[in-house]
């Protein structure tokens, strides 16, 4: 029977990107040991775990998203002792580590598809995905998500392999017990090893169907989660977050099921689409409509009070920084970021922080798509080439969207490349580092920093941040974001400018709300309870009537 209060209810987790956050040994690549350094850091600034991206052994075509070892260190970032030492370095400043786990896919140099694409009788074939056909003619035509058909060609067996991502990361078979057997294993290696959790890549991907073009929330997807879950961490108080681009508020809490049967909570993306026209491409630019984001986040934590569980997040590694996104990131950063912090962290639901997001860190401008090292950002470049849109244009998408954007080096200090490394960055730091990072930042009171680090520490003071419920406020007005949360005699208001322009509330809609106990706001001096400068945001925390 799973705890009625497990621990990660009242979590925050940061996400760290290690080939970003620090480098230790000068190579330009961040590393295990680098995280090590920094552990004193993200305990000043209160949180509770870190995912970190995955770490194993990798060809890095997609940045450590294609594992050719699940139970080793890629040596650019240390050894299996250097993990070992991370988990129990972390666990002296109260910090569990939660991997990323990949197993919709491998890379295609794992032993397992080198022995597969070998013959049609070899043991390890049906570890994947293939079909017959014809070299030039595909199964069907199904398109990868980092372009291209979904199938590759290998002429040994005579076959198409099926690939949701890119070609060197084929998709695993699922259907096959020995795989999923195989699978489980490795997961307990880590779990041996002491970590406090897992993160599971497109989850919802697993059980995909390709003859019905079918790729999330396939027939089996459940059968096989709860399969998983009994072979692995179902009896722990472990931590797990499943990727789940598919996941709605109809099935999410089949994944988030409080009795433990599946995952802890999944990581859902419809108000991350929100800026895209309907139907196209993340590239194809919209501006986000305030009405659309309230809609969809009160549908959440409506829809999952008491039945599921929401994972916060406004970042990670695959999307643009949220500074930069939704809030200002000229005149008004400061105070953009922290409104947004204040949206988001007054909510039900564990909040995600992704590296240097508390540092209110911005998205990258580079000039030419030299200066670009994303395999999904290098691909889109050359399809909308050959397709006819501008070079203007691309990067006017790439600016926005790519996911470079969020991989630039974590800016540590004013000194040369950010304090990131003493050698070449494996990406360029982004320029404005001397403006914006981590030393300033913990030096000044008034900064992002500080202000996260306020949230955190309020989540963990009044209950009414992770159990109280979640009524929308003044849902029709155009500027304020405004909800209230109930726990008991206690009630939180939540009150945030989504924009630059000041704005002032009727006075006879203010009178009934309990405003008396302002817990945080993103501005030092005084607020007019009714008036609302520049991004500003503000908690109320009262007595019931
Ligand atoms: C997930 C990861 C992303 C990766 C993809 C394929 O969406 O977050 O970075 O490229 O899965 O593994
Ligand atoms: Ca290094």
């Amino acid at each position: 029977m799973a705890n009625p209060q497990p621990w990660w209810k009242n979590a925050v987790i940061y996400q760290i990107y290690p080939r970003s956050f620090q480098d230790s040994n000068g190579d330009g690549i961040g590393d295990l040991a680098g995280i090590i350094q920094r552990l004193g850091y993200l305990e000043s600034l209160g949180i509770d775990a870190i995912w970190l991206s995955p770490v194993y052994r990798s060809p890095q075509d997609d940045n450590g998203y294609d594992i050719s070892d699940y139970c080793d260190i890629d040596p650019m970032f240390g050894t299996l002792a250097d993990m070992d030492n991370l988990i129990t370095e972390a666990q002296k400043h109260h910090i569990r580590i939660i991997m990323d786990l990949v197993l919709n896919h491998s890379s295609d140099e794992h032993r397992w598809f080198q022995e597969a694409k070998k013959s049609r009788d070899n043991p390890y074939h049906d570890y994947y995905v293939w079909r017959d056909g014809v070299e030039g003619t595909p199964p069907n035509k199904m398109r990868a998500t980092f372009g291209g058909s979904a199938w590759t060609w290998v002429p040994e067996v005579g076959q198409y392999y099926f690939h949701q991502f890119s070609i060197k990361q084929p998709d695993l078979n699922w259907d096959n017990p020995a795989l999923r057997q195989e699978l489980y294993k490795a997961i307990r290696f880590w779990m041996d090893k002491g970590v406090g959790g897992f993160r599971l890549d497109v989850i919802d991907q697993i059980a995909k169907d390709p003859d019905l073009g079918i790729t999330s929330n396939g027939p089996m997807l459940h059968a096989y989660i709860r399969e998983l879950n009994a072979n692995t961490f179902g009896s722990t108080d472990l931590v797990t977050v499943g990727e789940a681009w598919g996941a709605n508020v109809q099935n999410a809490p089949i994944f988030s099921d409080p009795r433990g049967k599946e995952f802890s909570m999944v990581f859902q993306f419809e108000h991350i689409g929100l800026d895209q026209i309907p139907g196209k491409a993340k590239w194809d630019l919209a501006p986000l409509q305030l009405s659309a984001l309230k809609e969809v986040l009160t549908k959440w934590q409506v829809g999952l009070h008491g039945k599921g569980w929401n994972s916060l997040f406004w970042n990670n590694h695959d999307l643009p920084r949220i500074v930069s996104r939704w809030g200002n990131d000229g005149a008004y950063r400061q105070e953009s970021a922290k409104m947004l912090a204040t949206l988001l962290h007054g909510m039900q639901g564990t909040p995600y922080i992704y590296q240097g997001e508390e540092l209110g860190m911005t998205n990258v401008a580079f000039p030419t798509i030299d200066d670009y090292r994303d395999i999904e950002t290098l691909n889109m470049y050359r399809e909308r080439t050959q397709a006819g849109y501008s070079e203007a244009d691309i990067l006017r998408s790439l600016h926005a969207k790519s996911r470079d954007n969020a991989r630039t080096p974590m800016q540590w200090d004013a000194t040369t490349n950010a304090g990131f490394t003493d050698g070449t960055p494996w990406l360029q730091v982004n320029p404005n580092y001397t403006a914006i990072n981590a030393a300033d930042e913990v030096a000044d009171a008034g900064s992002v920093f500080h202000y996260y680090q306020a949230l955190i520490r309020l989540r963990k003071q009044y209950p009414i941040f992770s159990e109280g419920d979640f009524t929308l406020l003044f849902a029709d007005h155009p500027a304020l974001f405004a909800y209230q949360r109930r726990l008991g005699d206690q009630v939180m208001t939540v009150l945030c400018n989504f924009y630059e322009e000041p704005l002032t509330l009727p006075a006879d809609a203010v009178a009934p709300l309990p405003l008396d106990t302002l817990l945080l706001g993103n501005y030092d001096t005084p607020a007019d309870a009714a008036h609302f400068r520049p991004y500003e945001a503000r908690i109320y925390l009262n007595n019931a009537e």
